[in-house]
This record gives structure tokens, C-alpha cells and sequence, in this order.
């Protein structure tokens, strides 16, 4: 087996349960130990380019957040413009379409859609001038991420609504439903890609970009048909694998000159194998896709696609059909990709790769590298020239400017949950993100002003909702009391970072204590721990507003024996993870995010038992993000977890559970996750397509420990009182005791509040 295949394999082995190394946690932390950050605060060149700094944004889809026409809007502009104005040397665009008729799935059915676009006409330019220039206003530089298409990755409805079928570089199964076969491209349309991409990059070159950035990745198309695991012609011109990218980038440098810097994004290997193994040779969507390029192939096109006129690149691995490599949730380690990038930048060095200006050929490290020390760590050991920020820059835009000052625990740091980022795009959405309620609203929730007339208010809760809404609403002048219960702000969120592999929301909570902190020393802000905000307090309290953020209460199935002695809420297992000691064989019941992540942390974090999941719909963690869903199932399984989908608990007994348990056929796979599960919204055109029968038989398993992650009911009690007696002339309720739901709306909810009282 080759060197790299190895370096590969354990890394992909490495993803279930990196978090036993002490070491790797501490990366994961938002530590100043390497401050001042010499290395990522120095310049460097990027082709012809010279950058402030070697902070570069990742690129992130600006889905919905241009005009109909593609015209790039407020929203995109002012939300790039205030990365720059962050501090970031580098900005990023997400990938835009160098055309939209030769792939059907880009556009919607009425030639509106949700990209923008730059090869439309004339108008559109004139923001994209803007958008230039109020990055370089800031000292940024700007590149627009082109792509070719999203071939079998897009959307597969232009089978229904444009009655065209979608496109990739050979007959391949569509990735959202894989009974939709997206045709091979013919030759001269790959030609007119080719030659759309040169106008494109041209036009970007006019509006002021400093560089174009091609989407070589993640399966897309130009990863289609760069990859033979995609691109399995026969005949004709694109039937070499390599030919499309060369003669891309060459079509780039005739349009543009030698002096524009062009920047390449590559998975260095989808790593299909390594993450499936067997499975690649049983399931017939993933068998088609065995042939991708090894390392060594990719390292061989790298060089040519620098001899053809590239002059930086990024690395990463993987596909959809693997999504967790390319969008790392939660439990992925930090830096994760170190290693990717040290394998290209070693390869390059060793063959004297230069680019042909004579130039070193940088080289990007991406993936979870939001910890200045991690990212400061990387660049002296030569693991890279350059890192890439994408998550991290959503939730804290000034990172670059706090990290060169040395305010590291002043960084909201990003929690992997993509509930706010990824997942609104794939439910049709624009990125946001969770901890940072103004991400992707620059436009409209500008500077925050000062209270007209200071209030005393009245904060009861100290999770996510709370902290926002205090913090806010004493730096804009009221006088807030913060009432908590427990010893410290965090909420849910306290027991829900308990399992090692949640060290980003352990590292959110720090970030929550500190802030608070932060706003007593600042403002005036009473924060009283450990004091329960009774009906009498608030009555004598003398406030004008009182806002509840209380949370929830479990919600326990009505089933007998939940009541037994060995049945626990996931809640009280989490804060007393001792309660599961000395438990052989354990039931989950609920199989939602919670009761996966529990049943995680008892099956790989706390020795090896007998563990398994019941839920009683077809699908454990329906509506997470594919790409945190498709990690936890598929090391679940690794762990030799059981997943029983529709099975509903019927009654706990002493010595275990009694399970209705659906055995038809035609019940889902509940380990698949290279076939996703599409928004309820969208019908499969196909009636046979998930038909589930009925054929529900009565069975037992033994169990010592039951844990119940059932849900949770909003705990409004107190609000609800207060609200008839009037205890304050305001009072609201907010976050999970409004209605359970995730940091997203806590924290919007908290922002919102805050920033209007
Ligand atoms: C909401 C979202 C949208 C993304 N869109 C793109 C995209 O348009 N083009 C691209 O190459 N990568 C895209 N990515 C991947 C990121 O550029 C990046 O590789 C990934 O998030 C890992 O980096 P991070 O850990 O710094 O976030 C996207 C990621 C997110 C979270
Ligand atoms: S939504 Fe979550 S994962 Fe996405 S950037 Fe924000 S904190 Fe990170």
C-alpha cells in the first residue's frame, strides 16, 4: 500500500475517537500561548499577490443572498465587506456559476435563482464593483470562487420542473435521489463551460477581483470530471480525466494574462474507500465511484495544473457521499487536515514546483482551524503556507483582529453544529450561524444603539438566550440582573458538552462565562449564580422588564416503568455521566441528536458496552445536518452501536425494554449515509421511492440502564404567572422556554431582545 493511502486510511480511522488524546483536545482550545501570532500576521505572496496576512476566508455559498437576477445584494456585500473589515487578508467568495443553461439543476424552473451570478450582463457588474472595493477599502484582497456546475450534486428537480436531466461527466446516479441518472456532458459543452469560465474570470478581473478561485472539490462538477472515479468516458476529448481542469485554467490565463492570480480548491482524495470499505463493492450507487484518484494521481495533476497557470491551491478530502470530510462537524478534530496539506506542500517542495512566474506554489490548510495557536502551530511547522477560515469567520468576523491583539476569549468560537450555516442552505435558506446572530444581517442589524431610557431588567436564565440578551442589553446602558440558578452561564448547553467530542460547545460555554463576566467588569450587569429567581424576588425587585429564558424540562414518553430505577433522562446522564457505570447493556430510547451523541459517548468514550438506539420514525436524526448526521451514524455503526428505527418503546420492565418493533423489508437502512435524506418538502418524483409497509412484531432487549432522550417541554411556569399578575410592566419569554429549539434561535432570540428593550 502506497505511503500516502496509509497517511490517508488512518487518518479517515482517526475520525471516530481522536478524542481519547489529550494532546489533539488541548489544539481544540481557544488558547493565546503562541500570542503574539508572528507567522499568521506575516505577509506573503500569492502569485503576483502580496497579502497582509495568511488568513484567507473560506469560501461559502452566498445562496440566497444575491438579487434574482444574480446581482450580488446588500446582504452579500455588506457580510464579505465585514470580514474584511475583520482583519482577514484574503476574502473568498462562495462558488458562483461561470454559466447557468448547461447545467439544468443551477437555476430554478423560472430563470430565477439562488446564486449569484457574474455572466449575466453589465448591471450585475456594477456590485461586484462595490463588493471589490469595500474589500480593499479594508486592506483585503478578494477572489471569486468559479464553478463549472454542481452536476450530480445539484438539485434533481429540473427532472420535474424543466423536464431536463441533470448533468455530470458520465451517467452517474443523482446524489439527492439516486433514481434520477444525470447525463454525461457532451464534448462542446464542456467547451462552452471552458470558454464561459474565461469570460467570467474575465469580467471578475474588470470589476476589480483580485484573483479567480476555481471549486475543484467535493464532487462537484469540475471534480466530476476531473475524477475518474465520476468521469469514466470512453471517448472523446474529456475522456482523459485531466484534460477539462488543464484546458480550464490555460482558457483562464489566455483571458486574463499571466499576472492574475489563479487559486485551485482539490480534495486530494474523495477517500470513499477508506471511509466504506466493503460497502464500495455492494451498494450499487457507491460502486460506481471506486476508481477516484489516489493521492499520487492528484498530486501529478496539482503539478500540471500549475504548469498550466495555477498559482496557489487548497486541499481537503472527500465528497457528498461522504459529507462529513468536506464540512466538518462537531466531533472532527481540529486541523484536520494538516496532514493533507503537508503531503502537497512536501511534494511540492521536493520536485521544486514553481509557479510560472518563478514563484513557490503556496499551499492552503482548511478544516476546524479556528484556534490561533492550532493555526499559529501550523505555519511554523510548515504544515502549510496559508489557513483557511470558513466556520470560524461566521461566528466571530473580527477573529483575525482579535487573535493579532491578543483577545483570544474574546472570539465566539464556532460550535460545528451547522445548524446555522450548511443546513439553512440545504432547507433553502442563506447561511447564518448560531453564535453570531448578525452573520449574514450585516445589512440590516447595523450598529447597536444605546438605550434611549435605561431599564431595570430582570434576566432569569443564563443559557445562550439569556447571556445574549443581558450582555446586549447592559452594554447598551440598562441595568440587568442575571439571575442562574446553577453555578455558571450555559444552560443545556452545560451537560450538552459533556461527551468529549462536543470540546466545541465546552469551548462556547468558556466563551459564555467570560463574556458575562466581561459585561459585569464593563457595564451594569449584576450576574447572581446560584439564585433562583423566585415569584417574591421578581415582585419585590422593583423591575420594568423581566424576560424569562427558564428552558426546558424533560418529557417523558407516557409508557409504563419510566419511572423504574434504572431509567435516567439523557440530561441527568450527562451531568452525572457516573449513573452508567458499571451498565452492560443500555437502551437509548430516542434517537434524535441527543440520544445519538449519548449513546456515543457510552459506546466510545466510556468503555465498551452493548448499546442501542430505538426511534420510532424511519430516520435517526431527521432534520440534523447531512453532514453531522452522515458522521455520528456512520461511527455509530463503527462502534458496533445498534440503531433500531421505527421501534417504539412499549414499556420498560426490570430487566429491560419491551419494544413494537417495524421488521417489513422495506424499513430504511438506518446506517445509510451516502444517500441523504431529502427536505420533507420535496416530493420524490418516483411513486415507489420510500414506501414503508408494516409488519410490527413484539420483541424484548435487556437493559440495566434505560436512557430516555425523548424531548423536552418548554419550562414556562413562572412566566406564565408572572405574565397575569403583572409583575413588571414587560415581560417576555424567550429561547427554549418560548419553544425547544436549537442555539440558532436562542441566540437570535437573546439578540433580538437585547438589542431593543
Ligand atoms: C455554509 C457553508 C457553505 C459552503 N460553501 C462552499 C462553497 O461555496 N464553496 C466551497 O468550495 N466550499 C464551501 N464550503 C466549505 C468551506 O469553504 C470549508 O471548506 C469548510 O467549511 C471547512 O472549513 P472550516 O472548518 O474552516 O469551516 C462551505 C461551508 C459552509 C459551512
Ligand atoms: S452555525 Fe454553527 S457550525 Fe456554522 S459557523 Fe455558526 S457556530 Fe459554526
Amino acid at each position: 500500500m502506497s505511503i500516502y493511502r496509509q497517511e490517508i486510511e488512518q487518518l479517515i480511522d482517526g475520525l471516530g475517537n481522536w478524542f481519547a488524546d489529550e494532546r489533539t483536545m488541548e489544539q481544540g482550545r481557544m488558547t493565546g500561548h503562541l500570542y503574539p501570532y508572528e507567522m499568521l500576521f506575516s505577509p506573503i505572496e500569492a502569485g503576483p499577490l502580496k497579502l497582509k496576512n495568511r488568513i484567507v476566508m473560506g469560501p461559502m455559498g452566498n445562496v440566497n443572498m444575491a438579487e434574482e437576477t444574480g446581482r450580488p445584494g446588500a446582504k452579500m456585500i455588506e457580510y464579505l465587506v465585514e470580514r474584511a473589515r475583520g482583519g482577514t487578508g484574503l476574502i473568498c467568495t462562495g462558488l458562483i456559476p461561470v454559466d447557468v443553461s448547461t447545467d439544468p439543476s443551477i437555476q430554478d424552473s423560472d430563470d430565477l435563482g439562488s446564486l449569484p451570478r457574474i455572466d449575466r450582463h453589465r448591471t450585475n457588474q456594477s456590485a461586484w464593483r462595490d463588493l471589490a472595493d469595500g474589500c480593499h477599502a479594508h486592506g483585503s484582497a478578494i477572489f471569486i470562487q468559479l464553478t463549472p456546475g454542481l452536476g450530480r450534486v445539484g438539485n434533481p428537480e429540473c427532472v420535474v420542473k424543466k423536464h431536463r436531466l441533470p448533468v455530470s461527466a458520465s451517467w452517474n446516479p443523482s446524489f439527492w435521489m439516486p433514481v434520477v441518472r444525470c447525463r454525461p456532458l457532451l464534448d462542446f459543452e464542456c467547451r462552452r463551460l471552458i470558454k464561459n469560465a474565461g469570460q467570467a474570470a474575465a469580467d471578475a478581473k474588470v470589476v476589480g477581483m483580485d484573483g479567480v478561485y476555481l471549486h475543484g472539490h467535493e464532487g462537484y462538477l469540475l471534480d466530476q470530471l476531473t475524477s475518474p472515479a465520476f468521469n469514466r468516458r470512453r471517448h472523446g476529448r474529456y475522456a482523459d480525466w485531466q484534460a477539462f481542469g488543464l484546458e480550464l485554467v490555460r482558457e483562464l490565463r489566455r483571458r486574463c494574462g499571466e499576472r492574475y492570480p489563479i487559486m485551485y480548491r482539490i480534495d486530494l482524495t474523495l477517500a470513499l474507500r477508506e471511509t466504506y470499505r466493503d460497502r464500495m463493492d455492494t451498494e450499487w450507487t457507491l460502486r460506481k465511484y471506486r476508481n477516484g484518484r489516489t493521492v499520487e494521481m492528484t498530486l501529478e495533476y496539482m503539478e500540471n495544473l500549475v504548469k498550466a497557470g495555477v498559482d496557489l491551491f487548497d486541499v481537503d478530502l472527500g465528497c457528498y457521499d461522504n459529507w462529513w470530510l468536506p464540512h466538518h462537524p462537531y466531533p472532527m478534530p481540529p486541523g484536520v487536515y494538516l496532514r493533507a496539506s503537508r503531503i502537497a506542500r512536501e511534494y511540492f517542495e521536493e520536485r521544486g514546483v514553481t509557479s510560472n512566474l518563478g514563484k513557490a506554489v503556496p499551499v492552503v490548510a482548511v478544516g476546524k482551524l479556528g484556534f490561533p495557536d492550532l493555526a499559529e502551530r501550523a505555519l511554523r511547522d510548515g504544515m502549510c503556507d496559508m489557513v483557511m477560515l470558513a466556520r470560524p469567520l461566521l461566528a466571530d468576523p473580527f477573529w483575525p483582529r482579535k487573535a493579532y491583539a491578543g483577545r483570544v476569549s474574546e472570539i465566539i468560537p464556532c460550535i460545528g453544529d451547522q445548524e446555522g450555516c450548511l443546513n439553512q442552505i440545504v432547507k433553502g435558506g442563506h447561511l447564518q450561524c448560531a453564535v453570531n446572530p448578525r452573520t449574514a444581517f450585516e445589512d440590516v442589524l447595523g450598529d447597536i444603539r444605546p438605550a434611549a431610557a435605561p431599564k431595570h431588567v430582570a434576566v432569569v436564565g443564563a443559557g445562550p438566550a439569556g447571556v445574549y440578551c443581558a450582555c446586549h442589553a447592559a452594554e447598551r446602558g440598562h441595568r440587568v440582573t442575571l439571575f442562574e440558578q446553577g453555578g455558571r452561564a450555559g444552560g443545556k448547553l452545560i451537560p450538552g458538552s459533556v461527551p468529549r467530542m462536543k470540546f466545541e460547545v465546552a469551548n462556547f460555554v468558556e466563551y459564555l462565562n467570560d463574556r458575562v463576566l466581561r459585561c459585569v467588569g464593563e457595564f451594569a450587569l449584576e450576574a447572581l449564580f446560584g439564585t433562583e429567581a423566585t415569584l417574591e424576588v421578581l415582585e419585590n425587585g422593583g423591575f420594568d422588564a423581566i424576560v424569562f429564558c427558564t428552558g426546558t424540562a424533560p418529557a417523558s414518553p407516557p409508557v409504563e416503568g419510566v419511572d423504574l430505577p434504572h431509567v435516567v433522562s439523557a440530561v441527568d446522564l450527562l451531568n452525572d455521566p457516573a449513573l452508567a457505570d458499571g451498565a452492560r447493556a443500555v437502551v437509548v430510547v430516542g434517537g434524535g441528536d441527543v440520544g445519538c451523541e449519548v449513546a456515543s459517548m457510552l459506546s466510545v468514550e466510556k468503555g465498551k458496552r452493548d448499546v442501542t438506539v430505538l426511534e420510532m420514525l424511519p430516520h435517526f436524526m431527521r432534520d440534523s445536518c447531512p453532514a453531522n448526521r452522515g458522521f455520528l451514524i456512520h461511527h455509530l455503526e463503527l462502534a458496533g452501536v445498534k440503531l433500531m428505527n421505527c421501534s417504539r418503546l412499549n414499556r420498560v420492565t426490570v430487566e429491560g425494554v419491551e419494544v413494537v418493533r417495524n421488521v417489513s423489508r422495506t424499513v430504511p437502512d438506518p446506517y445509510n449515509t451516502w444517500v441523504p435524506l431529502v427536505p420533507e418538502s420535496v416530493e420524490i418524483p418516483f411513486p415507489f421511492a420510500e414506501r414503508i409497509g408494516t409488519d410490527e412484531k413484539l420483541i424484548t432487549l435487556k437493559a440495566d440502564l434505560v436512557v430516555l432522550s425523548t424531548g423536552s417541554r418548554p419550562d414556562d411556569g413562572l412566566y406564565y404567572e408572572c405574565l397575569r399578575r403583572r409583575t413588571a410592566p414587560e415581560v417576555h419569554n424567550i429561547g427554549d422556554s418560548m419553544s425547544p429549539g436549537m442555539v440558532l434561535q436562542a441566540t437570535r432570540a437573546g439578540f433580538a431582545l437585547g438589542t431593543s428593550l
